[in-house]
């Protein structure tokens, strides 16, 4: 078993928040999931947007809480944005259409997966977001080879 290295990182600001993001987006190569999770506000929809970025198709990004899913194209990939806020178990799970889009050689960015993570599929990368004070925030990875 590798020993992957855990990495915390502290942003002072949404900005930082998106730098990160542009970081990770750099070395996501499809297909490939990305777990988000953290509470209400805590900037995952800020890290997406960064890696959205990076990857071409701008900073136009907002929570999918009701539309459970966005999709992005970045030119030669597509990135899906799944927020699984109101998403509980299986059968919900499947109505969002989440395993149809599966199949695609996307990338997959999904907020609140802790939600569902034992349907999910095992191997993705998984970004916790706490908040530690009004602007600042602990970004933790559980691996480092994702940042650049
Ligand atoms: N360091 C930071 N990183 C990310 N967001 C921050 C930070 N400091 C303040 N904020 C604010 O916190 C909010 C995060 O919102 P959002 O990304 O939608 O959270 P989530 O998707 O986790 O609910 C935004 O209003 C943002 O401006
Ligand atoms: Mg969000």
């Amino acid at each position: 078993m590798v020993n992957k290295r855990m990495v915390e990182i502290v942003t002072h600001s949404f900005e930082e928040t998106e730098e990160i993001g542009r970081r990770i987006g750099k070395n996501l190569i499809p297909p490939c999931l990305v777990i988000i999770d953290g509470d209400l506000g805590a900037g995952k929809t800020c890290l997406v947007r960064g890696i959205v970025d990076v990857l071409g198709a701008g900073t136009n990004v907002t929570s999918p809480t009701f539309s459970l899913v966005c999709k992005y194209n970045c030119g030669w990939l597509d990135v899906y944005h799944f927020d699984m806020y109101r998403v509980k178990g299986l059968r919900d799970l499947e109505s969002t259409g989440f395993f149809d889009y599966l199949e695609e050689r996307a990338i997959f960015l999904v907020e609140w997966g802790t939600n569902v993570e034992e349907f999910l599929p095992k191997g993705g990368i998984k970004i916790w977001i706490d908040r530690i004070g009004e602007d600042e925030r602990v970004i933790t990875f559980d691996s480092d080879d994702i940042l650049s």
